[in-house]
């Protein structure tokens, strides 16, 4: 070979869902150039030995929230990136619940400017489709890696669409071919739960897990489904909390609905026994749930029914995850830095392979997100995206040396074996030897300019509907206002 590389790395296991082989890669202008013999590799200006190392394709994160604008004290979208490049993470997904939320094209550029500025890792934004965005989608369209629908209340108050407003945002959405992220908790139960809960004086963890039984979800994942079978629009079920959910999305995967669906590691290795001890510390929503949850999780992943490993990365500070009342602590907490650890450490009690673990991690995302293989592979051609990975490495997660400005996570403490020594993102280092690459701030790019969808393929769509968006926009009383909009008030 004649071309010269900027880096060859030597001696490391080559991880795709299929095999584990040993063979050098060759980089250059942040692109694989080949993947071969050492002997066949061009020369370099660096090598870098990986003998006894894994190489993995960096993970792709589907759903984080980096708070970037609006919550500098819980995150910002250098500290959220940093998290990532320590956690192998090579791009992540940002959500819109910031301040302003991400439901307007001018919101969604100056996200866009900011994020490319701050951002170590690449990364995708979504756009949020709720009743008031509805008429933004087609903008918005050109620029999200696609769109967040709450279909209950969580954290940022974004107000939940009625049933008839989210079958106008598929319809609209399912031109365009881009995939809506599901926030999928029925909002009209959770709300009447809690309420009972509050009015009962119950103020304790587990009224949290009450109000939100997983009927909750198994109701919005069936709605949901159903209505984007109507309309042919993409839809990906985040954070899949419990069994039950898993059948109705099954089931809309055999009638070929085009569903897609995700875990957290919170759901597989956090129970119910878990509340007493860690409080407000795991209020999270969807909750964490009962024990018996968990394997039925770990089977769906492996049967595909579940394709995505995802974090749902949710960071908030201490004082707002240790209050007494736990209407009060807010939700979530921090996950892209100890995903891959954690899962790492199943791969070595021989729970699943580590060919499962790129599955769920980087190819499955990447071709459900149109990346591959651009993404989420390590073959000639593809984004030189690279987890270095020391699978015999023991680590104690540790909040006070996390990246994340949320130092607190009920994962404080576990022990975990598989560690990423070396994160690259478009051949570059941004994480080296457990070190940051400080310079590589600023080095992350949106992927939306990667992303290739299969064609729409629309179905049963009201024109009268869909002409909703093409309304010039008017100056109302209170804003902006399309007629239509004008008209239900
Ligand atoms: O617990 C959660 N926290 N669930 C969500 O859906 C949102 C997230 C957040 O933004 O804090
Ligand atoms: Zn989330």
């Amino acid at each position: 070979m004649s071309a010269s590389a900027d880096l060859v790395i030597n001696g490391g296991k080559i991880v795709t869902p299929d095999a584990v082989f040993e063979e050098s890669v060759a980089i250059a202008d942040g692109v694989i150039l080949a993947v071969g013999a050492e002997s066949a590799m061009p020369s370099a200006r660096e090598t870098l030995d990986a003998s006894g190392l894994h190489v993995l394709p960096g993970v792709i994160d589907d759903h984080v929230h980096f708070r970037d604008p609006g919550y500098p004290h819980k995150e910002d979208f250098a500290s959220g990136t940093a998290a990532a490049a320590f956690g192998g993470v090579t791009t992540v997904f940002d959500m819109p619940n910031t301040i302003p939320p991400t439901g307007t094209p001018e919101i969604l550029a100056a996200k866009h400017e900011m994020a490319a500025q701050k951002a170590h890792v690449d990364f995708g934004l979504y756009g949020l489709l709720g009743e008031d965005t509805i008429r933004h989608v087609p903008e918005l369209a050109k620029t999200v890696i696609g769109f967040k629908l709450y279909m209950g209340n969580t954290f940022g108050k974004i107000p939940t669409p009625s049933t008839g407003a989210m079958l106008e945002a598929f319809e609209v959405v399912a031109a365009t071919g881009k995939r809506v992220s599901l926030h999928a908790e029925t909002n009209s139960i959770m709300e009447r739960r809690e309420t009972r809960m509050r009015d009962a004086g119950r103020v304790d963890p587990l009224a949290h897990l009450a109000s939100r039984p997983a009927v909750v979800a198994v109701e919005a994942v069936s709605r949901a489904a159903i209505l984007a079978e109507w309309t042919g629009a993409r839809i990906h079920i985040l954070h899949i909390s419990s069994a039950d959910e898993l059948r109705p999305l099954r089931e809309a995967k055999a009638r070929g609905v085009d569903i897609t669906g995700e875990t957290c590691p919170q759901y597989l290795f956090l129970s119910a026994d878990d509340y007493g001890r860690f409080a407000g510390v795991i209020r999270v929503n969807p909750p964490v749930r009962e024990k018996r949850n968990q394997e039925p999780l770990f089977a769906a992943l492996a049967d595909g029914t579940i394709d995505v490993i995802a974090t749902d990365h949710a960071p908030h500070a201490i004082e707002e995850k240790t209050r007494n009342d736990i209407w009060t602590v807010d939700c979530g907490f921090p996950g892209v830095e100890t995903q891959m650890p954690m899962m790492l450490t199943e791969v070595a009690a021989g729970r699943f392979s580590i060919c499962d673990y790129v599955r769920w991690s980087a190819a499955n995302p990447a071709r459900i997100w149109g990346l591959y293989p651009r993404k989420g592979v390590i073959q000639a051609g593809a984004d030189a995206d690279i987890a270095v990975v020391d699978l015999s490495r023991e680590w104690t997660i540790d909040d006070a040396k996390l990246q994340s400005l949320s130092r607190i996570t009920p994962f404080h403490g576990r022990r975990t074996r598989g560690l990423p020594l070396h994160t690259l993102v478009r051949g570059r280092f941004v994480m080296r030897e457990r070190e940051l690459v400080a310079a590589a701030r600023g080095w992350g790019r949106s992927v939306h300019t990667i992303q290739q969808l299969p064609a729409p393929t629309p179905r049963n769509i009201d024109d009268t509907i869909t002409a909703i968006v093409r309304f010039p926009t008017v100056a109302g009383p209170t804003g902006h206002a399309t007629p239509h909009q004008r008209g239900k008030r």
